[in-house]
């Protein structure tokens, strides 16, 4: 796919109508986690120094169409100042009258946030009138939210066909990331899927299977193939009505060629609670109170030595319940070997996907990863192999 960047397009004075994602964590009205305004400022800034006005729309929750008092994104002006270090302004709607004041009151280089679009019902049903009237603030559409580029909303995808479109910095930077990772990437290509449910994931493990050289499966869902091979697994997590979707994807993997790693052994205990006593196990000495938590340390090794005979790694998903240490071994032990392999320029590895970031983040080794996506159901969406709505939108081949 080919798009328009800002590369591409006239700024002087110009209304840039910017698509972000600034649905992020809060805690007490406070922003508890930055990533996504970060993510945002590259494309600001661009923006700015070309000397455009910069309008962004973004949605905070799922309102459902209501004004929603704490669903709004006026806390996010402030916090986002503060990581652009310059001032932010802020219209209470996102179309009509409020809105169009605070745009005519802009001069090129000033930022101004509108209200959250989901406050419309018009946003998630991608009205057309609705996108109409948000495309009377803007002479050019710039989509900066992959991660909100799953949805096909007004902001995300009927914009686009309203306005001269652009793909955002933030946007380019996904792309191009992923694309390495999965259009077009150095082979061969390890894939780690991890998390809980195999259930959630059967599109995604359905697509990679045919896409991969080597895929290692982790965290809970490792226990439902485990017992669909026949291994007991106590009193672990497990989906037993899926043995048989497991057993076909272990099928489908060995018509495709993709070399399948289930765990070698594991780490078992009574009870998942922070600090219970841990133990390592070879596949079946499971007890009946006891539980799967994590990948054993010959499992977490063959994965490292996997890492080492590859060219590309993509992950999402932990391998154990690493948010209660001693339980976070594996999944720990795997992301520090990717990061060093990453950092030394031997491996492309790229993660992403809700608690897959939460993970690296807890290694403490994100930040040498190639590349962490700040998206999570765009993420796996694009991941199944499924084209997103505000990236296909963008596309110039697309283009009505
Ligand atoms: C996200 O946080 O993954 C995106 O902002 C999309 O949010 P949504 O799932 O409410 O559409």
């Amino acid at each position: 796919m080919t798009f328009a960047t800002l590369d591409d397009a006239e700024l002087q004075g110009r209304r840039a109508l910017v698509r972000v994602d600034f649905n992020v964590p809060m805690a007490d009205g406070e922003v508890s986690d930055d990533t996504r305004l970060r993510a945002a400022v590259p494309t600001i800034e661009k923006l700015r120094a070309g000397g455009a006005k910069v309008v962004l729309l973004a949605h905070f929750d799922r309102p459902k169409g209501k004004f929603v008092p704490a669903m709004s994104l006026a806390p996010i002006a402030p916090a986002l100042a503060k990581v652009l270090g310059h001032p932010v302004a802020f219209a209470p709607d996102c179309v009509g009258k409020d809105a169009a004041e605070a745009v005519a009151a802009l001069k090129p280089g000033d930022v101004l946030l509108l209200e959250n679009v989901r406050f419309y019902p018009g946003e998630e049903s991608n009205d057309a009138a609705f996108a109409r009237a948000l495309a009377e603030n803007g002479d050019l559409y710039v989509n900066d939210a992959f991660s909100a580029a799953h949805r096909a909303h007004a902001s995300t995808e009927g914009l686009a066909h309203l306005l001269p479109a652009y793909a955002g910095e933030q946007m380019r930077l996904e792309l191009t990331a992923l694309d390495k990772a999965l259009g077009r990437p150095e082979r061969p290509v390890l894939g780690i899927v991890g998390g809980s449910k195999v259930s959630s994931k059967l599109d995604l493990l359905r697509n990679l299977v045919t896409k991969l050289d080597k895929l290692a499966i982790g965290g809970g869902m490792a226990n439902t193939f485990l017992y669909a091979q026949g291994h007991d697994v106590g009193a672990s997590y497990c989906e037993k009505e899926m043995a048989e979707t497991a057993r076909e994807i272990i099928r489908l993997a060995g018509q495709n060629n993709c070399k399948l790693f289930l765990p070698l052994d594991i780490v078992v205990a009574e009870k998942m609670a922070p600090g219970a006593p841990a133990r390592i196990r070879s596949l079946g000495a499971v007890d009946e109170h006891e539980r799967i938590l994590d990948a054993g340390p010959e499992t977490v090794e063959r994965l490292n030595r996997a890492m080492d005979n590859s060219k590309t790694l993509i992950w999402n998903g932990p391998l154990g319940v690493f948010e209660m240490p001693p339980f976070d071994k594996g999944t720990v032990g795997a992301a520090h070997h990717a990061a060093e392999l990453a950092k030394a320029g031997k491996l492309v590895a790229v993660a992403g996907g809700g608690d897959t970031v939460a993970a690296l983040n807890h290694a403490g080794c994100a930040e040498d990863f190639t590349f962490v996506s700040t998206a999570g159901g765009a993420f796996l969406e694009w991941m199944e192999g499924k084209e997103l709505p505000g990236v296909a939108a963008l596309s110039k081949q697309n283009k009505r």
